[in-house]
């Protein structure tokens, strides 16, 4: 069966009502990225990071998939599918996408500050000081933050490098090292770039489809040209 590997960004979820990053209005408005996603600024005030994690999550309880997700589950139907995602939210699981690598953490679950391989699902959306992991330590966001190693990316690296297929979906490509992923799709492998931000500036590497539109309407658009040209 053939492999189709699709790497998402907050573009693929803002359809839910999750703000993108780097768009007017993004999720960073009001606070200075330093403070609350970076370990300088956990160690500084952890108390803010976890309040602000606690009204991203308290937003995201809210958000259910959009069309975008849900044609990604369609694909499912006809090929062998792995999701990378950037997205700390839940809505592909949600959605009920069966192969999801989180590059960057992911929002319901929080992590042992002494012991990283400590993990625990959140209940509702709340992670308070003094709530600690089973030996005793203060729980953090299961985020990664800026200027920490992204532990997914090898594995990521590993299904891209033997994709048939790659789809982009709503991710302005400027955090690595998941922006380079795609340079290590085979060189014959098409790729397919869903973005209403995409244009003719926009260069990834030679051959990609550019389907300047919204999520929920590009990607069902590819999913279906996937399948009707399958065989
Ligand atoms: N459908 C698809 N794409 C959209 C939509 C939509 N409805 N609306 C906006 N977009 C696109 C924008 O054009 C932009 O290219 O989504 C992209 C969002 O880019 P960013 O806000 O930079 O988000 P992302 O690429 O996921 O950020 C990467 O940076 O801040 C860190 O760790 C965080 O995972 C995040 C990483």
């Amino acid at each position: 069966m053939k492999k189709i590997v699709v790497l998402t960004g907050a573009g693929i979820s803002a359809e839910s009502g999750i703000a993108t990053f780097r768009d007017a209005n993004g999720l960073w408005e009001g606070h200075d990225v330093m403070e609350v996603a970076t370990p300088e600024g956990w160690q500084a005030n952890p108390a803010l990071v976890l309040e602000f994690y606690n009204q991203r999550r308290k937003n995201g309880l809210e958000a259910q998939p959009n069309a975008g997700h849900l044609a990604l589950v369609e694909l499912e139907k006809h090929f062998e599918v792995e999701i990378i995602t950037q997205n700390v939210d839940n809505l592909h699981e949600k959605a009920g996408s069966s192969n999801i690598i989180h590059l960057h953490g992911e929002i319901f679950k929080s992590r042992s500050t002494i012991d990283s391989g400590l993990i625990y699902d959140i209940e509702g959306w709340e992670l308070n000081m003094e709530d600690t992991c089973e030996k005793g330590s203060q729980l953090r966001p299961h985020i990664v933050w800026f200027g920490e190693d992204v532990p997914m990316i090898e594995v990521a690296v590993e299904k891209i490098a033997d994709a048939d297929a790659v789809l982009i979906i709503g991710t302005s490509l400027a955090v690595y090292p998941a922006a380079g992923l795609v340079g290590y799709a085979p060189s014959d492998c098409p790729v397919y770039l869903i973005d209403p931000n995409a244009n003719d500036l926009t260069v990834i590497r030679d051959n990609v489809h550019k389907i300047a539109e919204k999520g929920s309407v590009g990607v069902p658009k590819v999913v279906e040209e996937l399948i009707s040209n399958k065989n």
